[in-house]
């Protein structure tokens, strides 16, 4: 049998993706009458509109329809029932870049040409336009909030030591290569077929049935497969998806909305930026005593999901270390940018730098190694709680560590680079090491639910749908892995089928990394309803007791005293069919164990921690600030892998990702408040030259997660970009150098080649 769980598979569109084959939204044959739509931006970041004139876009040759806010039937709200962010503005501009209208014509040329056309007349306002500004006004998205233990002001008066420290983050495009795209085809009586790029199919068809003022019932979502998303299209997808549900409702033909790049970056959010200010507390050894931290979130210009995304900030500030006394406060700052959003990692990465900050801060100033203060202050028994009160339960971080450590042969390594540091007085090299535990689940315990719906075939043929989106990260491979163990069948019986909001409704979102843990158990509990159904029935058929029937191989074997029949798995369909026996069954499954206060900011949001370490190597060019990672050695808890092959993947990826994101993207906007960078050639992502020359990625073996996760399995799709932190450590690390670690040293992410040189100017001085 081929295609089990825990074995290494490829992904089921592998071929189809290298070669060309695969379809996306852009390659699904357009029936006749489609009109393609293009979006009228505001080019000011914050005012108020006092014109839109858009006549001369709607007698444009080929155009068929111009629609503002004023032309929506339902709501104009892409935020869902009860919230408010508009789908185009009214009267107040948020952000330049803003959707103002939507314009659809015959092609794609004439529409955009159209779109040109539109005369916009905005009365400009003072714009807020970074965190520093909206702290200074109190401008928020939402009320500040506060995670809390113990008595931090006490405590760090008490201790031995305090410093204090500020730096910042960027925030991150995501540059999925498949832009932002919806394909709306109208049906009978006003339904709408919405073929969707999304993480969130759910939302929209929420969405689209707010714009349009229906029933849920209306919109069916499908989803084949995204071009990436990477968090970037948990919300974003909607409101696309919205505009395009419009102007299909109001000229009855199929519309296409497909964001060109420029279009999509000045328009959709991204990661969220931070500052950050800090006091920490510690002893002589360096154990940390207290921490009082502030992480401020560029939020940009709605609510969106800035309150998940603090969150998770919030809960992951302790990273792998017990702190006995903690204060930290989130704020989500209101500027006039794109409203950020969910970016891989979901704020976890924006919140562990601090305590990585922090550590090598606290080596510093006591003159010690900062690895071993990590590992002093690693969460242990006895010290095990975090500060929200979850429990490190199957703590594995001294096991990472050891292990990174050993394979990537630290200790030799450091005496090696501090000698070619001492010998070489232009280039530099550094060495970072990252502990990493990241908790699994959603923060809001409602969205950790997931249904699938499993149909067997008489030929013995399987077709699989969940609520789960396929995004590249090789999620409907896990699943259908899942169901060949329970039928114990060839992977090739099952096919993966599109996402539809008419198969299983009322999902989550693909997000969290809880993808393959909550869709495979929703998966399993389908498929074994039907397993259940078909050994009563082959009992019953052969005369045998259920206990005699087993499935192995692709057949059925009914082991009887006396007797040893094998049936093709077919086959024993076919008779369950001719029995009528129902071989469709829906799943469903809600991760048990969570929950969370949201208010308090205390529970357990999640179901587990996946752990990890890195240890990174680096160099720097001290004259011109370009930098380079020479070696990444990497160690992941996947527990039980379902799919090592995918895994692997994943964790390089995500790994390179938030490389990107620390070392060399970089947004840049200008006084304006106008994102100037907005395609490959002023945004830069990492190439193939920039993955680490020695690149070791390695699985924690013998590490079944020990809650009932999916066949032991543990999320993946996140966790490993957090392991990119080791980056940042490192070119500190190199960047000290020069003042022959005298001195620790602030430096911005991302860490380009001018805020390396400025980094090392400081040491100059
Ligand atoms: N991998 C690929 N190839 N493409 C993606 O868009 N998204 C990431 C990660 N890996 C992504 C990816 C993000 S942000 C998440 S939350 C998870 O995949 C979602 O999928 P999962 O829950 O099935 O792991
Ligand atoms: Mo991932 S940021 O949770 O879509």
């Amino acid at each position: 049998m081929n295609g089990q769980v825990h074995t290494a598979q490829r992904h089921d569109s592998a071929l189809k993706h290298v070669t060309g084959q695969a379809l996306y939204i852009d390659d699904i044959p357009e029936p006749p009458g489609t009109l393609h739509a293009a979006l009228v931006l505001s080019p000011i970041a914050s005012g108020r509109l006092r014109r839109l004139d858009l006549s001369q876009a709607a007698t444009a040759p080929g155009v068929a329809g111009v629609f503002a806010a004023g032309d929506i039937p339902g709501h104009n709200n892409i935020a869902g029932p009860g919230k408010h962010e508009p789908l185009f503005a009214e009267d107040e501009v948020e952000f330049a870049g803003q959707p103002l209208a939507v314009v659809v014509a015959d092609t794609l040329d004439a529409a955009r040409a159209a779109a040109e056309r539109a005369v916009i007349d905005i009365e400009p306002t003072e714009a807020i336009l970074d965190i520093a500004t909206a702290l200074a006004k109190q401008a928020y998205v939402q009320p500040p909030s506060t995670i809390l233990r113990g008595d931090p002001d006490a405590a760090l008066k008490a201790a031995p030591h305090r410093l204090s420290a500020e730096f910042s983050v960027g925030g991150q495009e995501h540059f999925y290569l498949e832009g932002q795209i919806a394909f709306v085809l109208p049906g009978e009586d006003g339904d709408l077929v919405v073929h969707s790029s999304t993480q969130h199919p759910t939302e929209v068809q929420h969405v689209c049935a707010e714009i349009l003022g229906c029933d849920f019932n209306r919109v069916t979502t499908v989803v084949r497969r995204l071009g990436g998303g990477f968090g970037g299209k948990e919300s974003n997808a909607s409101w696309v998806a919205g505009a395009a549900a419009l102007a299909a409702a109001k000229t009855g033909r199929p519309v296409k909305l497909r964001l060109p790049r420029e279009i999509d970056m000045v328009a959709t959010g991204k990661r969220h930026g931070f500052d950050y200010r800090y006091t920490v507390g510690f002893d002589e050894q360096g154990r940390v005593l207290a921490l009082d931290a502030v992480l401020a979130a560029d939020a940009g210009w709605s609510l969106d999901m800035t309150p998940g995304v603090l969150a998770r900030a919030l809960t992951h500030v302790d990273n792998a270390y017990w702190i006995p006394h903690v204060r930290a406060t989130g704020y989500g700052c209101r500027t006039n940018r794109q409203s950020n959003t969910a970016f891989r990692g979901f704020g976890g990465p924006q919140g562990v730098v601090v305590m990585e900050d922090a550590i090598d801060r606290i080596a510093h100033h006591l003159g010690r190694d900062a690895n071993q203060i990590r590992a002093l202050n690693f969460y242990a028994a006895g010290r095990d709680e975090t500060p929200y009160g979850q429990k490190v339960e199957e703590n594995h971080l001294a096991r990472c560590w050891a292990e990174v450590k050993q394979s990537s042969d630290v200790e030799r390594r450091r005496a090696e680079i501090d000698a070619f540091n001492r010998t070489h007085p232009i280039l530099k090299r550094g060495l970072g090491l990252f502990p990493l535990k990241f908790g699994i689940s959603f923060n809001l315990p409602h969205m950790n639910q997931a249904g699938a719906l499993v149909h067997v075939y008489t030929d013995g043929s399987i077709r699989l749908n969940h609520g789960g989106t396929e995004m590249g990260q090789g999620l409907f491979v896990k699943v259908a892995q899942v169901v060949a163990e329970v039928f114990k069948v060839d992977l090739d019986r099952i096919r993966p089928s599109a996402t539809s909001t008419a198969e299983v409704p009322n999902t989550s979102p693909t997000a969290a990394s809880t993808g393959s843990d909550l869709n495979g158990w929703a998966a399993w509990e389908a498929a074994n309803t039907i397993k259940q159904r078909m050994i009563v029935f082959a009992a019953e058929h052969f005369g045998a007791a259920p206990g005699d029937i087993e499935f192995a191989d692709g057949t059925v074997r009914i082991a009887k005293p006396g007797s040893n029949q094998v049936v093709g798995f077919g086959e024993l369909a076919r008779l369950c069919w001719l029995g009528r026996v129902s071989l469709s069954a829906t799943g469903f499954y809600k991760t048990p164990k969570i929950h969370w206060d949201a208010a308090a900011m205390r529970g357990r949001p999640f179901f587990y921690f996946s752990f990890g370490a890195a240890a990174v190597e680096v160099a720097i060019d001290t004259l011109t600030g370009e930098s380079r990672v020479l070696r990444a050695d990497l160690v992941q808890d996947c527990g039980a892998s379902l799919n090592p092959a995918i895994d692997l993947g994943q964790i390089e990826g995500a790994f390179v990702q938030g490389q990107g994101w620390l070392t060399c993207e970089e947004l840049w906007w200008d006084n304006e408040g106008r994102l100037r960078t907005v395609g490959p050639s002023t945004y830069k992502i990492p190439g193939s030259r920039d993955v680490p020359a020695i690149f070791n990625v390695t699985m924690l073996e013998n590490a079944p997660s020990r809650e009932a996760t999916i066949f032991r399995s543990k999320a993946v799709g996140e966790p490993p970009l957090l392991l990119a932190t080791a980056i940042w450590t490192a070119l500190k690390d190199a960047i000290a150098a020069v003042g022959d670690h005298k001195t620790a040293v602030r430096l911005d992410a991302p860490a380009t080649p001018e805020r390396v040189l400025a980094a090392i100017a400081t040491l100059k001085k």
